[in-house]
């Protein structure tokens, strides 16, 4: 054996160094130090669970235990010196365990393989972004809220094909987004559920000889569960991939929202305007205002499906149990995380302050001939069958954009041509407000619906919040 492979912790069966760039080209250390808290805590764990087992004394796990958290205090201060030639996180830190405590560090590893350290060290550490993320998105879900109820009276068109359908309410609108990320919210209280399964007593992969206790080592990190079977519990990231998924629907729906900010800011639209704090100019164009903020909320989206996508393509041919290619799962998972929550975080800090313009999103659904369905609705009232009274209102329709005019603006008169059940009471139905209101029922777009489910969704993340449902 030659010299620098001795310093290798593995280093006992190889005949020569490894390769100075092979050495670089299998590191992980450079991304997976971010994993060392939960390294440092999975350790303690196994190490006092060891001690109560009676595979270590009492003593040997405190030093181990006091050793990790002197470890935990260097890398905090920025003096532990992290070391490619150790490979990953789990290394450097073992080694420097023993450099500290001396040979009884080189106990720690008893029963363990790093194949059970890093499957539990991804699991602790995302079970804790979970829960991040599950307070940012409250956090986005509350301005929601907030801009719903500050808006439920004001009108706007609402689409689809993105052609001017029926008047809805802006605050019914906010309700529709919030609706999306409640259930993301759930999402993730649902994968966390199978995130938080303890790896550890796997070791490599068949599990070990000596007398575990894995419900044990649960208890201290806080498992819910045991991994039922230990080929399983070190190969598989299923857990990462579905949360990957999780976090993809979430920017999905981060950049619904964010496509219509862009198009309501513009000049055409003019629906809302942002705040110049989340906005830039141009360099050559003086009179640009950009909706940066929401555009990268939208680009940002496609990042987070191409995590999903490296995680499902990393996984789909592996054999059981573990492989190295499994090391290549931390990126794209840090990432989503990184993006994800960075993407929650502006969103949710640019709600409160749009500003709506309600004139302008009011004229646009008077334009639209909105409240077409309305009338029909009306003279089905009347005793007219749906598809005649749609008919009738067609042509009527067709004579209000030859005449330049609303249907409102027609007077009894001329809508009588085009049925004599029309009365004077007809103009009701056609204002805009008469047609919100109108749609009263829950889940409906009546300022009273959206008021109702407002106090409704409030009571929901009241509860959330507490840690009441899901969780
Ligand atoms: N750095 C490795 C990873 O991220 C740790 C596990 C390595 N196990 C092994 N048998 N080489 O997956």
């Amino acid at each position: 054996m030659t010299e620098s492979n001795s310093a290798k912790l593995w280093g006992g069966r190889f005949g020569e160094s490894t390769d100075a760039f092979v050495e670089a080209f299998t590191a992980s250390v450079d991304f997976d130090r971010r994993l060392y808290r939960q390294d440092i805590e999975g350790s303690k764990a196994h190490a006092q669970m060891l001690a109560h087992v009676g595979v270590l004394s009492e003593a040997e796990s405190q030093a181990i235990c006091q050793g990790l958290d002197a470890i935990q205090a260097e890398i905090e201060a920025g003096t532990f010196r992290w070391d490619v030639s150790l490979e990953d996180v789990h290394m450097n830190i073992e080694a420097r365990l023993t450099g500290r405590i001396g040979d009884v560090g080189k106990k720690l590893h008893t029963g363990r393989s790093r194949n059970d350290q890093v499957a539990t060290d991804i699991r602790l550490w995302l079970r804790e972004q979970i829960d991040d993320l599950l307070s940012e998105l409250r956090r986005a879900r509350r301005s929601l809220l907030d801009l719903a109820e500050r808006e439920a009276d004001t009108i706007m068109p609402g689409f689809t094909h993105l052609q001017v359908a029926m008047p809805v309410t802006f605050g019914h609108h906010m309700l529709a987004w919030h609706e999306m990320l409640r259930r993301d919210s759930a999402r993730l209280r649902d994968a966390r559920r199978r995130v938080n399964v303890l790896p550890l007593g796997a070791a490599a992969l068949a599990g070990t000889s000596y007398p575990i206790d894995r419900a044990y080592t649960a208890g201290l990190l806080g498992f819910e569960a045991v991994a039922a079977n230990s080929l399983d519990a070190v190969s598989d990231r299923d857990f990462a991939i579905e949360f990957t998924a999780a976090a993809a629907l979430i920017m999905t729906h981060l950049s619904r929202a964010a496509e219509e900010m862009v198009f309501w800011s513009s000049a055409q639209f003019d629906f809302i305007e942002l705040p110049d704090r989340f906005c830039t100019g141009s360099s050559i164009m003086p009179q640009k205002k950009n909706p940066d903020v929401p555009e990268l909320l939208r680009g940002k989206a496609g990042r987070v499906n191409g995590d999903l996508f490296a995680l499902l393509t990393l996984m789909k041919a592996q054999p059981l149990a573990y492989n190295k290619d499994n090391q290549e799962d931390k990126e794209p998972l840090f990432d989503a995380v990184d993006t994800v929550s960075a993407s929650l975080r502006a969103f949710a800090d640019m709600l409160p302050a749009i500003r709506v313009k309600r004139e302008r999103m009011r004229e646009a659904a008077r334009q639209g001939y909105a409240t077409a369905t309305d009338l029909a609705d009306y003279l089905v009232r009347k005793g007219i069958p749906f598809r005649d009274a749609h008919e009738i209102v067609g042509k009527a329709v067709r004579q209000a954009i030859a005449l330049g005019r609303d249907l409102a603006e027609l007077d009894l008169e001329t809508l009588r041509r085009f049925s004599p059940e029309i009365d004077a009471d007809v103009y009701d139905m056609l204002t805009l407000e008469g047609s919100v209101a109108a749609r009263r029922h829950y889940g409906g777009t009546a300022p009273q619906a959206v008021r109702e489910r407002i106090r409704e969704a409030r009571e929901e993340l009241k509860a959330e919040g507490q840690g009441l449902t899901g969780r």
